[in-house]
């Protein structure tokens, strides 16, 4: 049987009402060319010129056009579904769906079939409950300097991997007051570590991995490594840990879970595990994301067993306003690993409260290890 393993993008969650500006330069860079009207002949010049895209020959070309266009009409489709966040061109709409699930975020084998999201879980210890009361009513870590600037993680599905070293960046920063930019290509190279109830939902480099499986993985092998001593690479290698340049231990993990049912009051739990113990590993559904552009996601169907990216929670807001239409929604802040030329300057904002995308299915808080 095929691992079933999520790509974990980092995705991180940053709140806080206006963090992410409708409308602001890098948004509207992204989406020149939109809105729909020009030619797509024309927009898929300036989607060229803009990424600088070179392609093999004029049948390459054609083809990539050909993908474009059919992402624009996917844009509309996606529009219509998630009125209240923006869809349009990304830097990813020359890529079939196809080719970007496989690329960006990479679920392997028959995961996306499961209906039990939580299944790449480890016997976990559950995050005792904690209190809700007196909560603030938005939250960013980006703010309070727990967060490191968006990175990218290129064609590997590696989105596990960053979201396991945003939350143990976050723990670091909680303990130590020092935020430090810590390596993925340590878990891509490195971790091999394999569920402990699902022996076959191993992490693999860039054909995905999970969250939990990396905290283990940390714990067991000494820690983590900085980025400038284990630099990004973007394709797995072999291991080159050195034990003796560990920047950072992890105690422990645990999983947050949130109380079923959909009445919008169940992300309690998993704002006061942000707002207490810091920036927190999530994955979920990314269907809506390779052509999302801007505002509060909120897609009218976003399959919760389906979840197959890796992203970092890092806030939240009450009020996300859609200038498209009446959009209040309280919204997540989730910092992505797809580079800032991507949503707003490489976040994503999801409406809460509804588990909507599965987001409220695999949630985990990490611990550093005191400082010896
Ligand atoms: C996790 O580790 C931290 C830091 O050492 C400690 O304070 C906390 O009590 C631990 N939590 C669990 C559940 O073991």
């Amino acid at each position: 049987m095929v691992a079933a393993r999520l790509l974990l993008l980092v995705a991180v969650v940053v709140g806080g009402a206006g963090a992410s500006g409708d409308g602001g330069g890098v948004i509207r860079q992204v989406t020149d060319g939109w809105p729909p009207g020009l030619l797509p002949e024309a927009q898929f010049a300036a989607f060229v010129r803009r990424h600088g895209r070179e392609y093999s020959g004029p049948e390459e070309y054609a083809r990539r056009l050909r993908v474009f266009a059919a992402n624009l009409a996917r844009a509309a489709a996606h529009q219509a579904l998630d009125p209240t966040a923006r869809h349009g061109v990304t830097p990813f709409s020359d890529l079939t769906r196809e080719e970007f699930e496989a690329r960006f975020t990479g679920l392997a084998g028959d995961a996306r079939a499961g209906n039990d999201v939580r299944r790449g879980m480890p016997a976990p210890t559950p995050a005792k409950e904690e209190e809700v009361a007196g909560l603030p009513t938005s939250f960013d870590w980006r703010d309070r300097g727990a967060v490191t600037d968006v990175k990218m993680q290129g064609t590997c599905g590696s989105c596990w991997a960053f979201s396991t070293t945003g939350a143990v960046e976050g723990a670091n920063f909680l303990a130590t007051g020092k935020l430090l930019d810590l390596s993925e290509q340590q878990l891509v190279d490195c971790d091999h570590t394999c569920d402990a109830a699902k022996k076959t939902e191993c992490d693999s480099g860039c054909a995905g991995g999970l969250m939990t499986n990396a905290y283990t993985y940390l714990m067991s092998s000494g820690g983590l490594m900085e980025q400038s001593a284990y630099p990004y690479a973007g394709a797995q290698g072999s291991c080159r840990f050195d034990a003796n340049r560990v920047a950072v231990r992890v105690a422990n993990f645990t999983v947050v879970q949130s109380p079923g049912g959909n009445d919008g009051e169940n992300d309690g739990q998993m704002r006061a595990a942000l707002v207490r113990r810091g920036p927190l590993a999530v994955g979920l559904n990314a269907a809506f994301m390779q052509t999302y552009v801007g505002g509060v996601s909120c897609p009218l169907v976003c399959p919760r067993a389906w979840v197959n990216h890796g992203v970092l929670l890092v806030g939240y807001g009450e009020r996300g306003f859609s200038a498209l239409r009446l959009g209040y929604r309280p919204y997540w802040i989730i910092k992505n690993s797809w580079g800032k030329a991507w949503g707003e300057q490489g976040y994503y904002r999801l409406c809460r409260g509804r588990n909507v995308c599965g987001v409220d299915s695999m949630v985990s808080a990490v611990a550093v290890a005191p400082p010896p």
